[in-house]
């Protein structure tokens, strides 16, 4: 009898532990009897609140059936949310998750042979745990990328650009094949934890040309040059996302993710042609990120403009892809506003006021109001936002501070947090 209840107590206590692991963490850290309702946020926005408080109101849940909400971790919140308030912040508030630098080839692949997944194994947990969606960004890219990788002899001790000079660039083959390991260590690794890849991030050029060369410190397409000779020299892009679609399958949802789309409507331009020319040749794209790192000085009109340029290619991703039509997305992946008042504008330290802070508030407002017509039209799926809270932003250094997020240093939520909210609610209907 004993043995039986004590058997009957280990499973409770293993059952109990596996449900609250695995899904219940979200639902353990916010008070299941908010409404999501307005009367509730104009009640709630009076009080002083942490991202991490029982009492708040989940973001993500704003935003069900709409989009998911996503933020930056560092992988290892799986091991700490109990005790650290950032990392439960980011547990229970949003519903997808990306590494902000462990996830990119010079982390996961320094040397020859050498290979780094901690960081990313600790994020599929933190991501288990949150019941999130995962993006890995970035396959490829021209920065934080190994730079023995673009070298004839891995060994080499002159910089990329030394070699780019001197001839002693590696050989397309080369390339490719480093790549190609690349893509096998990697994609099946994450394969069946990791939904979205950033497989190519920051092609087009803002000069005159249309994909990026050493101009713009990218080796990538003189490396591969125009091999099916067309005139582009986008084939690179081709065999990258064509590699991970081989090694990864036909779930994962690949995407080309950029900057600048928010408001240049060339940039924008060479997105849609570079895309289309890739869906027309077979190549499967399922989705353009646009990072969003932008000011407060957002001209949303022509935000919404590029928006809608780059929806039309889902026109033609169905034609292209029946077999997977209306599968082609818009993520919003980066997104952080910085504030831009005031004489000091974009440096410095600026004592931001409460009329400052109202003013982004209204920014970010009209952002998502704009941004919640396109996922109401289920085209966007996911925004992102690049931080936590402005502590923890990449746009801070030594010489300038911002505010470009929802949350402050304090981990207390801004009235621009609120202000999402409600162009969320008011979408709904509610
Ligand atoms: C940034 C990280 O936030 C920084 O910590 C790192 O030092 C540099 O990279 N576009 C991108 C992201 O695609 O990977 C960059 O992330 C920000 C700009």
């Amino acid at each position: 009898m004993k043995r039986l209840i004590s058997f009957i107590l280990c499973v409770t206590v293993a059952l109990s532990l596996t449900s609250c692991s695995f899904g219940g963490v979200k639902k353990k850290l916010t008070d299941p009897d908010l409404t999501y309702s307005m009367e509730e946020l104009e009640e709630l926005q009076t009080r002083e609140l942490k991202i991490s408080d029982y009492e708040l109101p989940a973001l993500y849940k704003y935003f069900e059936g709409k989009c998911r909400i996503g933020v930056v971790t560092d992988g290892y919140e799986y091991t700490n949310y109990e005790t650290d308030d950032r990392a439960k912040g980011i547990l229970k508030n949003y519903n997808a998750y990306v590494l902000e630098n462990a996830m990119k080839p010079d982390h996961c692949n320094p040397a020859p042979g050498v290979y780094d997944f901690d960081a990313a194994d600790a994020f599929v947990k933190t991501g288990e745990l949150g019941s999130a969606e995962l993006r890995a960004h970035t396959v490829v890219w021209h920065s934080q990328v190994p730079e023995w990788w673009f070298k004839a002899d891995p060994e080499d001790t002159g910089s990329v650009k030394e070699c780019y000079k001197k001839g002693r660039l590696a050989t397309r083959e080369q390339l490719e094949e480093r790549l190609r390991t690349y893509i096998d260590e990697l994609v099946p690794r994450y394969k069946n934890t990791v939904k979205y890849w950033d497989v190519v991030n920051e092609a087009i050029s803002d000069n005159d040309n249309i994909i990026k060369d050493h101009t713009e410190k990218s080796y990538w397409s003189e490396i591969f040059g125009d091999v099916d000779g067309d005139g582009y020299y986008d084939d690179y892009i081709e065999y990258a996302f064509n590699t991970v679609r081989e090694v990864g399958g036909d779930d994962l949802v690949l995407m080309i993710n950029d900057y600048y789309m928010e408001w240049d409507e060339t940039k924008t331009q060479k997105m849609y042609d570079t895309v289309e020319r890739m869906l027309r040749k077979g190549v499967r794209i399922d989705g353009v990120g646009f990072q969003s790192h932008i000011g407060s000085d957002i001209d949303i009109d022509i935000y919404r403009k590029n928006l809608e340029k780059i929806s039309g290619l889902s026109k033609i991703y169905d034609e292209c892809f029946p077999e997977y039509k209306g599968n082609f997305r818009i993520q919003i992946t980066e997104l952080e506003m910085n504030m831009r008042v005031g004489e000091l504008a974009d440096a410095g330290f600026h004592p931001w006021s409460d009329e400052d802070y109202a003013y982004q508030a209204d920014v970010y407002y009209r952002l998502f109001d704009m941004l919640m017509d396109f996922a109401d039209q289920g085209i966007i799926d996911l925004i992102l936002f690049w931080g936590t809270d402005d502590g923890h932003s990449w746009i801070n250094s030594d010489l300038k501070e911002n505010v470009p997020l929802l949350v402050d240093r304090k981990y207390r939520v801004k009235p621009a947090y609120w202000a999402v909210a409600r162009a969320a609610i008011e979408h709904s209907g509610k």
